[in-house]
């Protein structure tokens, strides 16, 4: 049987990466193309359970290094259990965040030094390589705003998890590496303009698919 195809959507807070991977896997069902929706950090039990302790407020500031490595041992176990046997037995996974992220977030965000994140990467991506990586991108301030409004008045920091309550130049600097990372990898990478109405997103995600994966 032909390995799916496996494709992930990266972008800072609130850009619309679950809201888009929800659609884009509900228009390949319509074309009979079986889709695992899937997320990160999560996607498998221990997975999920290492979530819980990266985006809780309640453990503290977390160093750079102990946060890539946590993420990255979700990531692996993701990929073990659930991203690779899949991909194994012809499903296509769509992933929201991925390997980018950790790039993103510990990388430019944490100011976590970029080999040791590639290192990183480089083994516990080995079997799950994306075919293709949507960049949902717009202002930072804007993204923060969408998922603000999301869960406004709930928990503690107004319902915002540890990365939202970071300050908007720790965003600018996700935004900007996202970006850097679609221009120095564009055969796996397209920059999708996040700004515009949830279906018009939608309908340039399903384009940038049919023409890179053959639909
Ligand atoms: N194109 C859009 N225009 C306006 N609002 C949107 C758009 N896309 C998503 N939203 C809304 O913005 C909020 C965040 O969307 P969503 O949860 O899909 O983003 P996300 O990228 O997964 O965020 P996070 O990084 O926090 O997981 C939701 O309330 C969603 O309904
Ligand atoms: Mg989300």
């Amino acid at each position: 049987m032909a390995k799916g195809k496996f494709i992930t959507l990266e972008g800072g807070e609130g850009a619309g990466k679950s809201t888009q991977a929800r659609l884009l896997a509900a228009w390949l069902g319509a074309r009979g193309i079986d889709a695992v929706v899937t997320r990160e950090p999560g996607g498998s039990p221990l997975g999920e359970s290492i979530r819980g302790l990266l985006l809780s407020s309640q453990n503290g500031p977390i160093d750079p290094l102990t946060e890539a490595l946590l993420f990255n041992g979700a990531r692996r176990d993701h990929v073990l259990r659930l991203i690779k046997p899949a991909l194994d037995a012809g499903r296509w996974v769509i992933c929201d965040r991925y390997a980018d992220s950790t790039r993103a977030y510990q990388g430019a965000g944490g100011q976590l030094d970029a080999a040791i994140v590639e290192r990183l990467e480089h083994w516990v991506t080995a079997d799950a390589r994306p075919d293709l990586t949507l960049i949902l991108d717009l202002p930072e301030a804007d993204g923060l705003a969408r998922a603000a409004a999301r869960h406004a008045g709930t928990e503690s920091l107004g319902g915002r998890d540890r990365f939202e309550a970071a300050d908007l130049a720790f965003h600018l600097r996700l935004r900007l590496m996202f970006l850097r990372i679609a221009r120095s990898e564009p055969a796996r990478c397209a920059i999708v303009n996040a700004e515009p109405a949830v279906e018009e997103v939608s309908a340039a995600i399903c384009a940038v698919v049919s023409e890179r994966l053959g639909l």
